[in-house]
């Protein structure tokens, strides 16, 4: 049963971007309000997926901002933060909203201008989603968060820099059929085993998500409204949600994230499908490794599998399970707020069969997976063409 419809999504290009953070905001509430043939003043509610704008642009109070720049007058709008997971807990409380018959025709944003830093300054920003007396205070920062998760796995299951690598190359070469994606560079998994640029050791530069500007939107609607706006209705059968232990070092184990599991269980569910249904998966693959035990938290490989299965390309367009067509936080970019709207456009294009040169076939079930910090916070959401 839908929850919730999808009947406008857009996107700015993701990237170092001269646009402000209000420009980009406008630019992609106005794509999703074109796509939907609606204008601000059908909209009831506006969430937005915003981690840091205080630290990135100086400002605060960032919903009431935005949603009059949106020329939303008068609508309720609510500022939704949960770090990385930010856009998809705003994609959540849109559905919430939607599903408790409140309002009809909401409007999710999620946005986030990063390189107004430079990467010093974003690292001190993004570890303020750790704990910062007991992780940060230490050099804990998110890099050296994943290469312990990587060190482990490696060791666990007798994984290579090559299973990480596999997903950057993949992701990459994904980004190259996504005209939106921040990096568009072509490599091969020599490159990334050759490259000296040591992040956190075993994690290269290639193995990190980008700092990256931009701002993605969703417009919502109760499910029986649907079809009076478009024909071509994407639902949204399942979400999840689920907090996990904020710190690292205070899970039992490494190698798995128990708020992907809880939040995958509690939308498959939700939605009555196995991970075996779902076509087309936009995963948070804030570091290679992330990609890989997400695979595995999800339901779609054994636990140990997933980096064979990123290497012997069953992840990739054309294989059993594409995973981020659209070039992942790895290539397509990570503008933490947007990431969650943004990971829903991608899907929302792919089951409407408007995904161009990075098209998986038929596909007709969806999902997506945002984790916020190192595990604290994670959605799943299901999408289904109808
Ligand atoms: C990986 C990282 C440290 C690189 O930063 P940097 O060393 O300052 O890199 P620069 O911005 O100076 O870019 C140098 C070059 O590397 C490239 N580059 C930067 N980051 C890259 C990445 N993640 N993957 C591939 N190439 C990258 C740039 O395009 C640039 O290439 P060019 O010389 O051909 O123009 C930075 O992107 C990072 O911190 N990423 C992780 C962000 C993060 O933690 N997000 C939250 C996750 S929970």
């Amino acid at each position: 049963m839908a929850l919730a419809s999808v009947i406008g999504v857009g996107s700015t290009r993701y990237g170092v971007l001269d646009s402000s953070f209000l420009e980009l905001v406008i630019d992609a509430a106005s794509q999703a309000l074109r796509d939907a043939g609606i204008g601000p003043e059908d909209i009831d509610a506006y969430y937005l997926g915003n981690f840091a704008g205080e630290n990135f642009i100086n400002q605060n109070h960032l919903a009431a901002y935005s949603a009059s720049a949106i020329g939303l007058n008068g609508v309720p709008a609510t500022r939704v933060e949960g770090a990385c997971a930010s856009g998809s807990l705003a994609v959540r409380e849109a559905i919430l909203a939607i599903k408790s018959g409140l309002y009809k025709r909401v409007l999710v944003v999620g946005a986030e201008k990063m390189t107004s830093l430079d990467t010093s300054g974003v690292t001190s920003v993004l570890a303020k989603a750790s704990n910062w007396e007991a992780e940060v205070g230490h050099g804990l920062t998110f890099p050296a968060v994943f290469a312990f998760v990587a060190r482990r796995y490696m060791h666990q299951y007798g994984a290579t820099r090559e299973h990480l690598a596999a997903v950057a190359v993949k992701n990459h070469n994904h980004a190259m059929l996504n005209p939106k994606a921040h990096m568009q560079k072509k490599i091969t998994l020599e490159e990334v085993l050759s490259c000296q640029h040591m992040v956190a050791e075993p994690l290269s530069r290639y193995d990190c998500s980008l700092i990256s500007d931009g701002a993605s939107a969703m417009v919502l609607c109760a499910p029986e409204l649907a079809e009076t706006h478009r024909k071509d209705v994407v639902d949204i059968v399942g979400t999840g949600q689920a907090s996990g232990r904020f710190e690292i070092f205070a899970n039992e184990l490494l190698t798995s994230f128990p708020a992907t599991r809880l939040a995958a269980k509690r939308a498959y569910t939700m939605a009555n499908i196995k991970p075996d249904d779902v076509d087309v998966a936009e995963l948070h693959d804030c570091f290679t490794i992330a990609e890989i035990v997400a695979t595995e938290d999800l339901g779609f490989f054994k636990p140990g599998e997933g980096g064979i299965a990123a290497l012997e390309g069953r992840t990739r367009l054309g294989g059993e399970l594409p995973i981020n067509p659209s070039g992942g936080l790895k290539a397509k970019g990570h503008p933490v707020g947007s990431t969650g709207v943004g990971q829903g456009v991608e899907v929302v294009c792919q089951l409407r069969g408007e995904a161009g040169l990075r098209q998986v076939k038929n596909a007709e079930i969806g999902l997506t997976h945002n984790l916020g910090g190192a595990g604290g916070t994670c959605t799943v959401h299901i999408y289904k063409r109808r």
